[in-house]
């Protein structure tokens, strides 16, 4: 199983920068991501087109959608469909991630149809899990985090590809704070995520990823890669730049 070394460029480049930056990490990289992880990219919609033709051909990339409806078409202004991803070269979607989810207010019910509508038009989903500091602090970390998963997942199919479904266990307070949690936090977390998912699909759970993010830099990369249940990394603030980003996937 490759890891999945993401980055999540969440609203910031301009789609020259997304451009120059999606080239500088091709460059860095020489041309190829390392043979056992595949390098993600999930820039803003508007980069969509640039970052793609920046890493066409190139093995081992692929391109990520941030954020989409779910629905086929129709009169939801402001919003793009899963179809829309698929047609910029889109293989992969997140849903669910805390930023959304805290911020624009979406519950884990939408969250849920967003997963099963994605894999149904035939996107890979990464679901976005993670509890806030205050519900860590409750001890409901277990409950949250069942919760979101359950939720998410409810609509997945029993026999859906492994490969094209990951979880990233985000914990929101190490989200663009500079804390991450630490190897213990981070191995009892995905412990809980890879046993949540073999209740729900069995056997096929030990071929879903499980992501870490929350702060992840060059810095603390490699440790985190080295833990159990640790199937790549979904990363922020550090992945903005080709220089921290390609050291963080080579880590
Ligand atoms: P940071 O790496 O900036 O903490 O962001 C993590 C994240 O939200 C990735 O989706």
């Amino acid at each position: 199983m490759k890891k999945l070394m993401a980055a999540n460029w969440k609203m910031y480049k301009l789609h020259s920068e997304a451009k120059d930056t999606a080239e500088a990490l091709v460059k860095a990289l020489k041309g190829a991501a390392p043979e056992d992880r595949e390098v993600l990219i999930i820039p803003p919609f508007t980069a969509l087109r640039s970052v793609r033709k920046a890493i066409k051909k190139v093995p081992g990339f692929a391109l990520g959608g941030q954020n989409f409806f779910p629905s086929m078409q129709g009169a939801y202004t402001g919003e793009i469909a899963p179809d829309m991803l698929v047609d910029m070269g889109c293989s992969y979607a997140l849903a669910g991630h805390s930023e959304r989810r805290h911020i624009m207010g979406e519950s884990d019910e939408f969250v849920g149809k967003k997963v099963a509508f994605g894999l149904e038009r035939g996107l890979s989903m990464i679901l976005c899990v993670g509890e806030t500091i205050d519900e860590r602090k409750e001890g409901k970390l277990a409950e949250v985090v069942r919760r979101q998963m359950l939720e998410g997942l409810a609509g997945v199919p029993a026999d859906v590809v492994p490969e094209r479904l990951t979880v990233a266990y985000e914990p929101v307070w190490a989200i663009g704070t500079g804390l991450t949690a630490g190897p213990r936090e981070v191995l009892d977390a995905h412990a809980l995520v890879r046993s949540i998912l073999q209740e729900k699909f069995g056997q096929k759970a030990f071929e879903m990823r499980i992501q870490y993010g929350g702060s992840v830099k060059p810095e603390n990369a490699s440790e985190i890669l080295s833990l159990d249940n640790v199937d790549g990394v979904l990363v922020g603030g550090s992945s903005l730049s080709a220089d921290s980003f390609s050291k963080i996937v080579t880590a």
